[in-house]
């Protein structure tokens, strides 16, 4: 458990300078919080909904409802004016929960985000006398902040934690392993735009064969239709080679897409020479296997987002 919470939890407290006054300020505000807990409880999930993966985590009715409960419960206490040891291992045990769960700390900052302007927003438009709203204001970004700060420091403890498990060679070679592979992957993204002018030469080439009529304008049409394909699949992969960089998973679907453009293209190409039936197909047969492929893929990606 973290140092600050399991030793001392008053030296959390006097960091963010929360004295008896904060405590029961925030005391006082109970009563009137509580009679608007249900607009917060709406609100909370409406925004954290706009999370976009939140079904992940939260993933059936029971779970929802669970978490529901707790997050009422979680939203009184910050009210309850008692902020003893018991409190804080209560909050500490929640960031547990949510690294567990892999939920990730960014959803956790940005639901705080909702609390406060709730909060602050109730606060301003009931006590609108002047003498004593700022003292208010400030108890609840006290709580507010400290709440966050022991949330969260399980994320820190589990980062930390698992670097510091690690021996210097293991240190080394993790940070050497990161930084190639980052150098490899920026290689990669620039061979794909290379990849994408060719494929831009190649439709050009094949607008020359149709204009100089060195192609049929049968053949013509469908060999730029198949050069457009593939130049479309090679900008899905330098999109999704983007998201990688930016930290996201990898992608193996895209590369299906960019075998079955390309088989395409073959299949548009071999279907105008009656000679080449056999091969129109076996190159049919190869897009229906990766098609099968993609669509498994994409069910077992779908059903994750579901749960
Ligand atoms: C203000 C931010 C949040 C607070 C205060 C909070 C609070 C809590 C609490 C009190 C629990 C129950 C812990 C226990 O069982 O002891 C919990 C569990 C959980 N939280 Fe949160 N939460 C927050 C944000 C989120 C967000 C944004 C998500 C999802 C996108 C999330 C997903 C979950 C899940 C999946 C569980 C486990 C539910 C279960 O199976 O019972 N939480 N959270």
């Amino acid at each position: 458990m973290d140092l600050i919470v399991e030793n001392d939890y008053s030296i959390l407290k006097s960091h963010y300078q929360f004295t008896q006054d904060d405590e029961e300020r925030l005391l006082e505000m109970k009563p009137f919080l509580e009679s608007s807990v249900e607009d917060f409880l709406t609100g909370f999930y409406e925004f954290i909904w706009g999370f976009g993966k939140t079904a992940e985590f939260l993933k059936n009715e029971e779970i929802l409802s669970r978490h529901r409960g707790k997050i009422r419960e979680w939203y009184l206490d910050l009210f309850n004016g008692t902020y003893k040891l018991s409190y804080f291992q209560k909050l500490y045990k929640i960031g547990e929960i949510h690294v567990r769960l892999g939920l990730p700390t960014h959803y956790v900052n940005a639901a705080f985000n909702y609390v406060r302007v709730f909060t602050l927003g109730r606060i301003h438009k009931s006590y609108n006398e002047i003498e004593g709203l700022t003292d208010k204001l400030k108890s609840v970004e006290k709580i507010l902040d400290i709440n966050l700060d022991v949330l969260t420091s399980s994320y820190r403890q589990e980062e930390v934690g698992r670097f510091l498990s690690l021996s210097n060679v293991e240190k080394t070679l993790l940070s050497t392993l990161k930084k190639t592979s980052s150098y490899f992957n920026y290689l990669l993204a620039g061979a794909l735009v290379m990849v994408a002018f060719f494929a831009v030469g190649l439709f050009g080439y094949d607008v020359y064969l149709l204009a100089s009529g060195k192609n049929s304008v049968e053949e013509g049409i469908l060999t730029i239709l198949g050069s457009l394909l593939i130049l479309w699949a090679a900008i899905e992969l330098i999109h999704q080679e983007i998201s990688h960089l930016r930290g996201g998973g990898f992608a193996l679907e895209v590369f299906i897409t960019l075998a079955i453009a390309a088989l395409i293209r073959k299949i548009l190409i071999f279907s105008l020479s009656p000679a080449k039936s056999v091969d129109v197909l076996m190159y049919g047969v190869l897009v229906l296997c990766l098609s099968v492929s993609y669509w498994l893929i994409t069910q077992k990606l779908n059903k994750k987002i579901r749960g």
